[in-house]
């Protein structure tokens, strides 16, 4: 059986040589698409594999056509908005991502780039600490979870808001739950977004969320653009120019923005957050061992596909 791992931004050499380990030890053939820049290198390399190892890779209803023999496909890293679950679903393709793997390596980005925008992106001017200012983690996943460990060193006051995520989990980790919107923008001098991009949460965070940030508001976003409302975000960038927006994950308008308000946002030039040794030998060689698992035994305990 063939395994295929698709990665167009690619993971770490030490993280590719563990996947092949995996995926050799178990008697399977890994094969290697980096890099590539067009999707029929996808549709050729998807052919004749039973399973795939992806990151934010493109898995759409084309890709699952091409792939006739696929029966598993891994998102190695957390977000698997990239891939038509239904389609995945209406093919016999199980699919699975690898939660929490690559989780503080995002997290730590999310200081990289907090500390950027309260030191004037490092400008020469007098900028703000972390110390004592408070910090509003939106979506207490994984991400969210390590985020605040990492806060509570810099002596920040963290704040969460997550509906699926019990109060008493928050509380353990010394957060204060809140329950709205308001609190989580009004009340934190810094709001890091974890929300997945899904039918309720695209395009959710805009005009009146942005401008609810007290003076001197930073937003930091190292989950998804497609949560964002750009028009609304330019809009309260520009009535707001205390306010900072600083994402891994570049909007559309991003040109638009860094050209209107200059040093009051940053964008990475390509999604970085995952992009560390350890998140991708943790989340590749996971992933290898849930391709395998499943294969071999038909475990799928991190399917997120019916
Ligand atoms: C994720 O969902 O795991 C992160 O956004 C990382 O994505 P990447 O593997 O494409 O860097």
């Amino acid at each position: 059986m063939k395994v295929l791992v698709a990665t167009e931004k690619p993971f770490a050499a030490k993280a590719v040589e563990g996947i092949r380990q995996v995926i050799e030890d178990a008697g399977y053939e890994m094969c290697l698409l980096e890099k590539y820049t067009d999707k029929s290198q996808l549709l050729d390399a998807v052919a004749d594999v039973e399973g795939m190892i992806i990151r934010s890779d493109k898995v759409d209803a084309e890709v699952l056509d091409a792939a006739q023999k696929l029966k598993i496909v891994v998102r190695a890293g957390a977000g698997y908005d990239n891939i038509d679950l239904a389609a995945a679903t209406a093919h016999n393709v199980c699919v699975e991502n690898t939660p929490g793997q690559n989780s503080n390596a995002v997290a730590e980005l999310v200081f990289g780039m907090a500390v950027m925008a309260v030191r004037n992106m490092y400008n020469g001017t007098s900028g703000t600490e972390l110390k004592d200012k408070r910090l509003g983690i939106h979506a207490f996943g994984q991400v969210g979870r390590n985020v605040a460990r990492i806060a509570k060193g810099f002596g920040m006051k963290v704040s969460a808001l997550d509906p699926y995520c019990p109060d008493e989990v928050m509380i353990e980790a010394g957060v204060t739950p809140i329950h709205s919107l308001d609190e989580l923008y009004g009340n934190n001098d810094i709001v890091s977004l974890h929300i997945p991009a899904t039918d309720e949460t695209r395009g959710s965070v805009g005009y009146e969320l942005i401008t609810k940030m007290p003076k001197g508001g930073v937003l930091v976003n190292t989950a998804r653009k497609e949560v964002m409302n750009e028009d609304g975000l330019k809009r309260a960038l520009a009535e707001r120019n205390d306010l900072k927006y600083v994402a891994d994950v570049k909007p559309d308008n991003a040109a638009e923005l860094s050209a209107e308000f200059g040093e009051r946002v940053f964008f990475t030039p390509k999604k970085m957050g995952a992009q560390t040794a350890e998140a991708n030998i943790n989340a590749g060689i996971a992933a290898a061992h849930q391709v395998v698992a499943y294969l071999r035994d038909g475990i799928d305990r991190f399917r997120v596909n019916k």
